[in-house]
């Protein structure tokens, strides 16, 4: 069996964690790999919905073992909140939650400057999540950031915190007029947390090494989505991890080698949350109706999502920058209403045709969609449960994309629960 890394293919909120739940079932690990408590992956399974933002969505099935890799950025705050909330629904992390040691950790200096920095920026805000990830990562990069195995010991904590504080308490006070943040204080804190996550923290490149030798089946679960990578995305309106399939190796600390598979989660239209262009974004009735029917709302932040129709330039650059081997098309169910849906098949910009959405900022912006018009099929398909008894036209509109982006379809979901999902072909 394959090791799957499943990804965003749009700019975030696909249904990557239904997905990652359902795969999950022909799984051993499932591994975050990059991001961190910006992400809000939703499971449903029976009558409990959970809301993960850094335990992988596999945690709801018994004994599979759950991984939190190198390249995530942790909030031990938020991990705990987590833990705990699973607790409360019956569910033992214990023993097989996994945190990467050299993971680096989200601290009070880097939500507070996440949030003085998009207040300064006004309208030119990036429209963040606000959980401190730009700036986490910024220091990582930086070489002043501080990493989960160093809340173990206060000799290593102390000096790195001492270090940080210095930079932002005086950006703090210099630039945004912030007031500064105690060092002894979050040194205080942050060594209880560290204690209190102890048992969950190791050598996660040893712990996949040794799963990967013994044959064990492994799921790699993206965060974000392809047009949110701070390198393919729409830049600077990303987010600050590489968020494509690639990063699956450096964010979990395997060899590329180790990637089989690449499920590529695509909705059956387009969503975004935040800032930043959107070429096929419905501002009109249809969209506030994508919203309603598919309850388009954030999972971290509670922002509205912004809704358009399906955006073939978009998915085909996933399909190249992740090396897709399949689609899982998700949430068909939200156009079962609709008497007709379009797909926007390229893009028209400065006279040219766009088969793919460009990298320049301003050219995205300048981007016209060009529509093709399907028919809907104005029929209920959440109960679908194979390709045979989905509507016809509803087949024909599922064909088109893949056909589209020239990627197979592997799986197709219907609804939200685990067993609202359809497995076309994912060999
Ligand atoms: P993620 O961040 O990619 O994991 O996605 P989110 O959890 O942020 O948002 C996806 C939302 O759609 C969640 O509320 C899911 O429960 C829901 N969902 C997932 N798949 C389907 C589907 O096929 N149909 C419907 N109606 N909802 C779905
Ligand atoms: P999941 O994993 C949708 C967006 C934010 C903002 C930009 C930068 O649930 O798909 P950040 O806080 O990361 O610095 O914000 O990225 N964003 C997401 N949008 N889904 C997500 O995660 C997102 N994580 C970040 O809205 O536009
Ligand atoms: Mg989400």
């Amino acid at each position: 069996m394959a090791n799957r890394v499943v990804i965003g293919s749009q700019w975030g909120d696909e249904g990557k964690a239904k997905i990652v739940d359902f795969l999950t079932l022909d799984a051993d690990v499932i591994v975050r790999f990059q991001g961190g408590a910006n992400a809000g992956h939703t499971v449903e399974v029976g009558d409990q919905k959970f809301v993960f933002h850094l335990i992988p969505s596999g945690i709801m099935h018994d004994n599979k073992v759950c991984v939190i890799g190198n390249g995530v950025v942790l909030d031990p705050i938020q991990t705990l909140a987590e833990i705990e909330d699973l607790h409360q629904k019956g569910i033992t992390p214990e023993g097989r939650l996994f945190i990467a040691d050299n993971a680096h950790v989200v601290l009070p200096y880097h939500s507070a400057l996440d949030k003085a920095k998009e207040k300064k920026a006004g309208k030119a805000a990036i429209g963040t999540t606000g959980r401190g990830i730009g700036p986490c990562y910024s220091d990582k990069v930086n070489r002043i950031g501080v990493r989960v195995g160093d809340l173990l010991d206060e000799k290593e904590l102390r000096p790195r915190v001492e270090a940080m504080a210095k930079v932002h308490n005086d950006e703090f006070v210099a630039m945004y007029n912030e007031a500064p943040i105690d060092s002894e204080v979050v040194i205080r804190d942050y060594l209880e947390l560290g204690n209190k996550i102890r048992a969950f923290v190791c050598d996660v490149s040893d712990l996949l090494h040794k799963a990967l030798k013994a044959g064990k089946r492994l799921i790699f679960e993206g965060a974000q989505g392809t047009i949110l990578d701070v390198d393919q995305g729409t830049y600077p309106y990303v987010t600050s991890s590489n968020t494509v399939a690639g990063y699956a190796s450096c964010g979990a600390g395997v060899g590329p080698t180790a990637l089989d598979q690449i499920v590529g989660v695509v909705k059956a239209y387009t969503t975004r949350v935040g800032n930043g262009p959107f070429p096929t974004e419905l501002l009109d009735a249809c969209g506030d109706n994508l919203r309603q029917i598919g309850n388009e709302y954030g999972a971290t932040t509670g922002r509205n999502r912004r809704c358009g129709w399906f955006d073939a330039p978009v998915v085909r650059k996933a399909a190249m920058v992740n090396g897709l081997t399949h689609l899982a098309i998700t949430k068909l169910d939200v156009l079962d209403t609709f008497d007709s849906i379009k797909i926007c098949t390229a893009y028209k910009c400065d006279g040219e045709i766009l088969d793919l959405i460009p990298n320049q900022l301003s050219k995205v912006g300048r981007c016209e969609p060009v529509y093709e018009e399907m028919p809907g099929w104005k029929q209920d398909t959440t109960a679908c449960k194979s390709w045979g008894e989905l509507p016809e036209n509803a087949k024909n509109y599922l064909k088109r994309l893949a056909e589209l982006v020239d990627v197979k379809i592997g799986m197709v979901s219907v609804g939200a629960r685990r067993d609202q999902s359809i497995i076309i072909d994912m060999e």
